[in-house]
Formats: C-alpha cells, sequence, structure tokens
C-alpha cells in the first residue's frame, strides 16, 4: 500500500471516529469448522466477507473501514467478497447509485491484500427502478463491471493447490427484476472451469445460497423457501459440484452463519459484514467476516467479529430514519426478513459477543 492511501484510510478512520490508532476490538463468535482430511499442499489463508451494503447512512461506510482493519490484521493471501457491496442500487437513481460506488471502491484501496469480488442482487444497477431504462449508463451489471475494472461478472483463478470459482448468481429477468439462476452461457463456462481443475480442489463462491435453511429456521420446517433466497439451479449446481472436486461452497446473502455438508461438499453461509443492515446482529449473528485455512485438500473455517457496535435507535439522525424506513420498505422485496431487529442485537442473547 501506497503511504499516501495509507494516509487517507488512516484519516478517514480518524474522521469518521474509529480511531485508527486504537487496537480494534473482535473476536472469534463460537462458529468454527474444520473439514476434509488433510493432503500435501501449500498452507494459506483468505478472508471471506459478505453483504457489506455500503451506505452513509447508520454508520455504514465507517463500518466497513474497520471491518477492513480488522481483516488486514489477519494476513491472509487475498479476500473474497460475497456480493451486495452497496445499499443499494436496484431501486437506486444514477446519483446515488454512483456515490454508493465511490464509496465502496475507495474503501478497497484501504486492504492490504487483492480483494476479488463476488456480484449481488443489491450491486445490479436499475432492475427495480422503472424510471431507469436498459440504456441508461451502468445499467445492470455494467456499473460492477466499470467500478471494479472487470470484462466478466464471473471469473475464476487458481491459488496452491486450489482452484477459485467466483459466481454471478443474479440472473436479470427481461422487463425487470432477478432471479438466482445461472444464465446457460455461466454454466458452461462453470462446468469447464471445473474440468480444467483436473482434481484439484475447487472452493466456489457466490452470493445466493445453493443449500440454505434460512427461512425453515425462522418459519418452521413446513415453510416454502422464498423465490429469491435459493439457487433455483441448485440440483443442477450440487450435482455438478458433486461429479467435480468442489469441496467449499461459500455463500452470503441471507446475512447468518449456517454449515451443510452433502456428499462431501461444504455449504457455508457467511454471515454479514452488516448484520441486519448496520442495525444489530440479524437473528443473533453478529456483524463480521470469516477467515478460511486451507492446508493440503482441507481447509479450517472461522467467523470474526470485528468490534462493531450498531448506532442505537434513539442516536439515528433523519438520514439514518430514511434508511431505516427504506429498509423496511425493501422488505416485500427481499422477502427474507423476520422481525426487527433492535440496535445492539436481540436481548438475551448473551453468546453473540461484540
Ligand atoms: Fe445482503
Amino acid at each position: 500500500m501506497s503511504k499516501s492511501t495509507e494516509q487517507s484510510r488512516r484519516e478517514f478512520l480518524k474522521t469518521a471516529g474509529a480511531g485508527a490508532a486504537t487496537v480494534i476490538a473482535g473476536t472469534i463468535w463460537p462458529v468454527s469448522l474444520a473439514a476434509a482430511p488433510k493432503q500435501d499442499g501449500p498452507r494459506f489463508r483468505i478472508v471471506h466477507y459478505t453483504d457489506v451494503h455500503v451506505q452513509p447512512e447508520l454508520n455504514g461506510e465507517r463500518g466497513f473501514a474497520q471491518a477492513i482493519e480488522h481483516m488486514n490484521g489477519q494476513k491472509a493471501a487475498f479476500a473474497i467478497s460475497g456480493g451486495d457491496l452497496v445499499f443499494e442500487t436496484l431501486k437506486a437513481n444514477a446519483g446515488r447509485a454512483r456515490r454508493l460506488w465511490d464509496m465502496y471502491t475507495a474503501r478497497l484501496r484501504d486492504f492490504d491484500m487483492p480483494a476479488y469480488q463476488v456480484m449481488g442482487n443489491h450491486d445490479k444497477f436499475g432492475l427495480l427502478n422503472k424510471d431507469i431504462k436498459p440504456s441508461e449508463p451502468g445499467y445492470g451489471e455494467k456499473m460492477f463491471l466499470e467500478r471494479l475494472g472487470r470484462s466478466s461478472t464471473y471469473t475464476s483463478f487458481d491459488h496452491g493447490r486450489w482452484r477459485f470459482v467466483l459466481l454471478d448468481s443474479i440472473f436479470p429477468e427481461k422487463g425487470g427484476g432477478w432471479n438466482p439462476k445461472l444464465d446457460e452461457k455461466q454454466m458452461a463456462w462453470l462446468e469447464s472451469e471445473l474440468k480444467a481443475a483436473e482434481g484439484r480442489p475447487v472452493c466456489a463462491a457466490l452470493h445466493v445460497p445453493v443449500i440454505t435453511s434460512f427461512t425453515q429456521m425462522l418459519e418452521g420446517p413446513l415453510a416454502a423457501p422464498r423465490p429469491q433466497s435459493t439457487m433455483h439451479d441448485a440440483k443442477e449446481l450440487r450435482e455438478l459440484f458433486e461429479a467435480s472436486n468442489v469441496k467449499l461452497v461459500l455463500q452470503g446473502h441471507v446475512h447468518i452463519s449456517e454449515h451443510y455438508e452433502y456428499n462431501g461438499v461444504h455449504y457455508i453461509s457467511g454471515g454479514a459484514v452488516s448484520g441486519a443492515w448496520w442495525e444489530g446482529p440479524r437473528n443473533g449473528h453478529p456483524e463480521g467476516y470469516a477467515t478460511i485455512d486451507f492446508d493440503g485438500d482441507g481447509f479450517t473455517w472461522n467467523y470474526h467479529t470485528y468490534g462493531w457496535k450498531a448506532k442505537k435507535r434513539t442516536a439515528y439522525d433523519s438520514r439514518d430514519r430514511a434508511a431505516h424506513a427504506s429498509l423496511w420498505n425493501e422488505r416485500a422485496v427481499f422477502a427474507l426478513i423476520d422481525e426487527t431487529p433492535s440496535a445492539g442485537g436481540p436481548a438475551g442473547r448473551s453468546s453473540v459477543q461484540i
């Protein structure tokens, strides 16, 4: 990192009130997983952080900066985001969308490691705004591509013995809106990428879960999954993963931590940097991110909080209140949120440590 960039980061944290010179408190939340037998191969650590939903309200930008400061202390080889980088551009006008991307990319420069980005539903500009036409600059995936200097919303790379495949799980529907699935072109690309790994272990990352029990956890075992909470092509993806050597699937979107192993593939939903959209922990799951320590074909996963305290409701200013109202209006769109969280997290959950 250049000296001027480092200065600008520290100045931002200082003016934001986080106190960059101080040690930021954080802890490993009591969720930890060691998976797969160890084999020979280089060891390395990565960071998986998801659902930042960066925004100026509710101290969201400061929270992201604080999380990055904490992640940098992990001495990881690189970071992978899980999507929902900005909050939010599905419905935002162009000015707001550009401002949010300015904010996110400014903070990206704070990382001391490469940070690879995954597409989330809130990162596709204009899909739910009838006033924004597909001809608008930056429409859909274009703003993500332009701001991140990418030519495709999905990509892959190798590190050590592992191949990492970053997917775009947000399929824009004709006439507006989106559904969680891959298009045919991306599915064919994924098949060729997995084949080209030639038996080496693969970690896939995408925003919308292939496997989640989020709805059932909240509403009971007979509740139907929400239309946008799980990949529509989950069965095809799962079978493809099992037929190749995918060992680990990193998921976002649901803002909780959960882990499933099915036919030798581990599926992990990695909480959220923003918790419940910067209003506190979500359903007992605190604001945080994960580290994954790869060792041969195995790995260990840990979820870390980073010392974030959500603003108390009584301290909300008018912009915070507007953001809060907008968030709850979004519920019909998300169809994923069960209850209004209280700032600082649900009462009586002493196991949540921040
Ligand atoms: Fe999200």
